[in-house]
């Protein structure tokens, strides 16, 4: 998780140098959103397969989703307003989903015994994992 979060970040930073306005922001922006879905994907899988109770980081990885793909319609149409608005967004936005959401599933995902290279239990793996049951 955390070397995909560092790639995240590099994507992100490389956006933010570049702005809105520079030639090839399109290109970037949507290598951008595949790596997004790519590691929103990840996590998803991640939370489905050690019974991860709380839905609302599945829901927000969508909308953040849904945002950037939005922003990207108009960009291409060569509004860049929303563009400038989601660089400004993203870095607080993304500070506060690792501190929070993040977290909680990684505390999780250790808990389980959950092994995130293979996505299997290696130590109990005919038991399903138990389900987290603290709110
Ligand atoms: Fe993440
Ligand atoms: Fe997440």
């Amino acid at each position: 998780m955390d070397e995909t979060h560092r790639e995240f970040v590099e994507f992100c930073n490389a956006l933010i140098a570049a702005g809105s306005e520079s030639e090839g922001f399109l290109e970037q922006f949507d290598a951008f959103i595949e790596h997004t879905a790519a590691h929103f994907n990840q996590e998803n899988r991640w939370m489905e397969a050690t019974n991860f109770p709380v839905a609302c980081h599945h829901e927000e990885h969508d909308r953040v989703l849904a945002v950037a793909n939005e922003v990207r319609q108009h960009i291409e149409k060569g509004d860049l307003f929303l563009g400038r608005r989601l660089l400004e967004e993203l870095p607080p936005w993304f500070d506060n989903h690792v501190e929070t959401m993040d977290t909680a599933l990684a505390f999780h995902l250790k808990k389980t015994g959950f092994d995130t290279e293979t996505e299997t239990f290696p130590e109990n793996e005919t038991a399903p994992p138990p389900a987290c049951t603290a709110v």
